[in-house]
C-alpha cells in the first residue's frame, strides 16, 4: 500500500506533488519520488527513507516542470531502496509509472517481457507495468494502458506518462483508491482527498475497471474497455485544517482529543428527540429482514477489529442475535457459515482495508447482506456494502487509530439498540437509559483528558521495560486487547492482553518481580473475580495499575499498586472511557522512547495489499 499523486496544469508541479506526498505518509513511508516533464523531457527524482530525504535530493537536483506524478512507497516487493522507489520507468526511460496495489502475476509477465529483451533493474512488481506498457505502446498511450491492464492481475492504482504524449496523465483503478480532481486549466489524481485538497474541492471517485485521461484543460472519464462514461463531481465540504495538528504536538493527541467531538457527531441525528429510539435511516433493512437476521459476523481488521469485539457483546446483549467476530485475513479461508439471513458487519476506518474489501465481497458472493461501518464517505467499504453507518470522526492521520475506535463503538451502540429496538427485544424505557447514558460519554472524555499529564509519570516508568501485561475479564478483555495494539504498535513495548482469568492457565508463568501489568477492572459484577486475579499477579511481582470506576478506586487501590478512575457510566458502555487512559499512557510511553509517535516503523494507516 502506497500514496500517489499527480498533476497536469501549469503550476510547479514539484511543489503540488510534494504537498500531495506530505498528506499521503500515512499510507506508507519507506521511500518516495516523483517524475516531471521537464525541458530535457521525462526526469525522475527518487529516494528511500521518509519524504524529507526527497526534498532535500530536489534541493541538489532540482526539476521544474508543470506535469508530473509522485509516490509515497509502504514496501511489499523489494526491499525500501532507491531502485524499488517508485516512479518506475521502461528501457528506453519514455514511460513513468507510479503504482499503488500488487501485481500478482508480476513474475510471468517479467519472464516473457524480459525474453523479448526488456532489462529489469528492481525487484518490484510496479517495474514491470511500466515495461508493459511500453510494449503494449503503438502510438496512443490511453490504447496501451488499457491493453497493459488486461494481463495484470491483481490490485493497482495507476498514474501513468509518457514522453511521446506530454499533454496527457492517464489514471487507472482497480482494487486500489484513486480520485481524480477537477480544477480550472488542472487536474489532479490522489490516492484520497487530502492529498489534492489544497487546489480542489470537486473531484471523481473512480470505481474498479475505470480510468481517467488528464488534460490541462479537461478529464476524459472511461472503463478500462474503452466505453466513455459520465459520472456525478463528488463536492468535498470539509476542509484541509480538519486534517491538520490544530496546535498539538502529534496527530494521535490532536485525535484523542478530538473524540468528545467524534461521539457527539456520531450520535447526531441518530437519537429521536425524546430520546426514547435510535433513528438509523441509513440501514434500509425492511422490519421483516431485520427481524429475519439468525446470525450476525463481524469482519475487521487491527483496531476495528477490536472495536468488532465490543460490538458483539452489544448486540449479543440488547438484541440477542448470535455474533461472531473474525479477523478478515482469516475470514475467507475458514469457509464460515453464510446464509442469506446471516448480516455480516465489516468495520473499517478507512474503507480501504483489503482484507476487510475482500471480506466484504466474499459475505456478498455468499449471499448475505452487508452493513459497513466506516469513516471514510465514498470509500470502496462504504460504496460495495449494501448498508453503511458513516461514524463521524473526521479524517484520522495518526497510524494508531484513536477516534476511529471510539467512534466505531459508539456506532455498535446505536446499531445494537437499533437492532433490538426494532426485533422488539428493548423496552422504550431501556433504549432511554442507554441514550441518556450516551448522551453523557462526551463530557466524560473530556474529564479524563483533564487528567492526562497523570499518566507521564507512569508510561515514562511502563518505558523501561520490555515486556507487559493488559488483563480485564468481559468488556474490559476486549478494550485490553485495543490498549495492548496501541501500545506495541507505537511504543514497541512487547504487551500482551489476556483474559484476566487465563492467565493462571499458562501465561502466568511469564510475570516476574516488577513487570508491569494494567488492570482493568470496570465491569462491576466481575469485579471481585477480577480482584483475585490480580492478587495472583501481585503474588508474583508484578506492579500493577487498575483501571477502575469512580467509587471503586479506594477498594481496588488495596489490591493494585496505583489507581486511575474513570468516570461511572453503564457496563455496556464503559469501553468508550476505559480506553482512553490506554490510548494517553500509550502517547506517553511512545514518546518516552523517543519514537515516531504518528508514523510508528514497519506499520502504515491503511493496508491496501492482502
Ligand atoms: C492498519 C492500521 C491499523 C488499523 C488497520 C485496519 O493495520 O495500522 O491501525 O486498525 O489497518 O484499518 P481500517 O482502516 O480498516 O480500520
Amino acid at each position: 500500500m502506497c500514496g500517489i499523486v499527480g498533476y497536469i496544469g501549469n503550476r510547479d508541479s514539484k511543489e503540488v506533488l510534494i504537498e500531495g506526498l506530505k498528506k499521503l505518509e500515512y499510507r506508507g513511508y519507506d521511500s518516495a519520488g516523483i517524475a516531471v516533464f521537464t525541458d530535457n523531457g521525462l526526469e525522475i527524482r527518487k529516494s528511500k527513507g521518509r519524504l524529507a530525504m526527497l526534498e532535500d535530493k530536489l534541493k541538489n537536483e532540482p526539476i521544474a516542470g508543470s506535469v508530473g506524478i509522485g509516490h509515497t512507497r509502504w514496501a511489499t516487493h523489494g526491499k525500501p531502496s532507491d531502485v524499488n522507489s517508485h516512479p518506475h520507468t521502461d528501457n528506453s526511460s519514455k514511460f513513468s509509472v507510479v503504482h499503488n496495489g500488487i501485481v500478482e502475476n508480476y513474475l510471468d509477465l517479467k519472464e516473457e517481457l524480459s525474453a523479448k529483451g526488456h532489462i529489469f533493474v528492481s525487484e518490484t512488481d510496479t517495474e514491470v507495468i511500466s515495461h508493459l506498457i511500453a510494449d503494449e505502446y503503438h502510438g496512443d498511450i490511453v490504447t496501451a494502458v488499457q491493453r497493459a491492464v488486461k494481463r495484470m492481475r491483481g490490485a493497482y492504482a495507476l498514474g501513468v506518462l509518457t514522453e511521446y504524449e506530454p499533454t496527457k496523465l492517464v489514471a487507472v483503478r482497480f482494487a486500489s483508491p484513486l480520485v481524480i480532481g477537477i480544477g480550472e486549466n488542472e487536474n489532479f489524481i490522489g490516492s484520497d482527498i487530502p492529498a489534492i485538497l489544497e487546489y480542489t474541492r470537486n473531484v471523481y471517485i473512480l470505481n474498479d475497471g475505470e480510468m481517467a485521461v488528464l488534460t490541462r484543460s479537461g478529464v476524459e472519464l472511461m472503463t478500462t474497455n474503452g466505453d466513455i462514461i459520465s459520472k456525478e463531481i463528488f463536492h468535498v465540504d470539509w476542509d484541509l485544517v480538519t486534517a491538520e495538528k490544530a496546535g498539538f504536538e502529534h496527530f494521535m493527541l490532536k485525535e484523542i482529543h478530538e473524540q468528545p467531538k467524534a461521539y457527539r457527531d456520531t450520535m447526531m441525528g441518530r437519537i429521536s428527540e425524546d430520546g426514547k429510539s435510535v433513528v438509523l435511516k441509513e440501514i434500509g433493512m425492511s422490519n421483516e429482514q431485520l427481524r429475519g437476521i439468525s446470525r450476525i459476523h463481524i469482519v475487521a481488521c487491527g483496531t476495528a477489529f477490536h472495536a468488532g469485539l465490543v460490538g458483539k457483546t452489544v448486540i449479543e446483549s440488547l438484541a440477542r442475535i448470535p455474533v461472531e467476530t473474525d479477523v478478515a485475513s482469516e475470514y475467507r479461508y475458514r469457509s464460515p457459515i453464510i446464509t442469506p439471513d446471516t448480516l455480516v458487519i465489516v468495520v473499517s476506518q478507512s474503507g480501504e482495508t483489503a482484507d476487510t474489501l475482500a471480506a466484504l465481497r466474499e459475505a456478498k458472493r455468499n449471499g448475505a447482506r452487508v452493513l459497513a461501518i466506516t469513516n471514510v464517505v465514498g470509500s470502496s467499504v462504504a460504496r460495495e456494502a449494501d448498508d453503511v453507518i458513516t461514524t463521524w470522526a473526521g479524517p484520522e492521520i495518526a497510524v494508531a487509530s484513536t477516534k476511529a475506535y471510539t467512534s466505531q463503538l459508539i456506532a455498535f451502540y446505536l446499531l445494537g439498540l437499533y437492532l433490538a429496538q426494532e426485533r422488539g427485544m428493548a423496552q422504550a424505557q431501556q433504549v432511554e437509559e442507554i441514550v441518556a447514558a450516551m448522551h453523557k460519554l462526551p463530557e466524560q472524555v473530556e474529564s479524563i483528558l483533564e487528567q492526562a499529564e497523570l499518566f507521564k509519570t507512569v508510561a515514562e516508568a511502563m518505558s523501561k521495560h520490555d515486556n507487559l501485561f493488559f488483563i480485564g475479564r468481559g468488556l474490559d478483555f476486549a478494550v485490553a486487547q485495543e490498549g495492548s495494539l496501541k501500545l506495541k504498535e507505537i511504543s514497541y513495548i512487547h504487551s500482551e492482553a489476556y483474559a484476566a482469568g487465563e492467565l493462571k492457565h499458562g501465561t502466568l508463568a511469564l510475570i516476574e518481580d516488577g513487570i508491569p501489568v494494567i488492570a482493568l477492572v470496570t465491569q462491576e459484577d466481575l469485579y471481585e473475580k477480577t480482584l483475585s486475579n490480580i492478587k495472583e499477579v501481585k503474588a508474583r511481582g508484578a506492579h500493577v495499575l487498575g483501571i477502575a470506576n469512580a467509587g471503586y478506586e479506594g477498594e481496588v487501590l488495596k489490591s493494585v499498586d496505583e489507581v486511575f478512575s474513570i468516570p461511572r457510566t453503564l457496563p455496556l458502555l464503559t469501553p468508550a472511557l476505559s480506553v482512553v487512559p490506554l490510548q494517553i499512557l500509550s502517547y506517553h510511553a511512545s514518546l518516552a522512547r523517543g519514537n515516531d509517535v504518528d508514523k510508528p516503523r514497519n506499520l502504515a494507516k491503511s493496508v491496501t495489499v492482502e
